[in-house]
């Protein structure tokens, strides 16, 4: 993954929570950027904050227990807004699924009424062509792989980095990171991908984000789209 400083994330995190009141259902994204926003949410619960939170994987949910957020599902809740990271930015759509999290995080986020992204100025491109990070059942490996090829696609299977052997989601599915160069058209890569059984998603989300937070050394750059 590639990466900002921590102080740029903070700065991006924190800024974030701002949009955070009392009452609020927030969905709380994964990875290293989003887990400073679940912190310092923590910090204003314990003040008196009262929200609940949904989390959006194994890694949030803990982070969020650690930090004493009170928890809630989408079964009873829908999110006012969402906090997540990206692994690439361009304008409001995103590339995720750095963390393999990407399957419930476009169910929490887009079910949220509003989706803040915070990320470190790394993250923001003028194009997309990050690698799409396409989370599979395990018995399409090979089908959904022949398929990404046809789409001019290269997929490949991603390893875990302290396993012998792929890595497996929060949900039990095995990620392909399929390299398209330079997507151009991402709405039609999006429904071309969707449509391959087996697929059970992918990390393109395309016009999602209603605000970008970036964090810089010194502050937060804020972009309302
Ligand atoms: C998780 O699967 C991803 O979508 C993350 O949200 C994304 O990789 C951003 O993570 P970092 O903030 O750690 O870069």
């Amino acid at each position: 993954k590639q990466g900002g400083s921590e102080r740029e994330k903070r700065h991006a995190g924190e800024s974030a929570t701002q949009a955070v009141s009392d009452g609020m259902v927030v969905g709380l994204g994964t990875g290293s950027t989003a887990a400073f926003a679940i912190e310092m949410l923590g910090e204003r619960v314990e003040a008196g904050l009262d929200i609940h939170g949904i989390p959006t994987s194994f890694q949030s949910r803990q982070l969020a227990r650690d930090a004493g957020i009170p928890l809630t599902t989408l079964d009873v809740a829908t999110p006012d807004v969402a906090i997540d990271g990206a692994d690439q930015v361009v304008d409001d759509t995103l590339i995720k699924g750095g963390g393999a999290a990407h399957a419930s995080e476009k169910i929490v986020d887009t079910a949220a009424d509003r989706l803040i992204v915070v990320a470190d100025p790394s993250k923001i491109a003028q194009a997309l062509c990050h690698p799409v990070p396409v989370a599979v059942l395990p018995e399409a490996r090979a089908t959904v792989s022949a398929r990404v090829k046809e789409l001019d696609g290269t997929p490949e299977l991603r390893d875990a980095a302290s396993k012998d052997g792929p890595v497996v989601t929060d949900n039990g599915n095995l990620v392909l990171d399929c390299e398209f160069g330079t997507v151009s058209d991402p709405k039609k890569l999006a429904t071309s991908l969707s449509a391959i059984p087996g697929v059970v998603e992918h990390g393109l989300f395309v016009g999602c984000a209603d605000e970008i937070h970036i964090g810089t050394k010194e502050g937060v750059t804020v972009e309302t789209l």
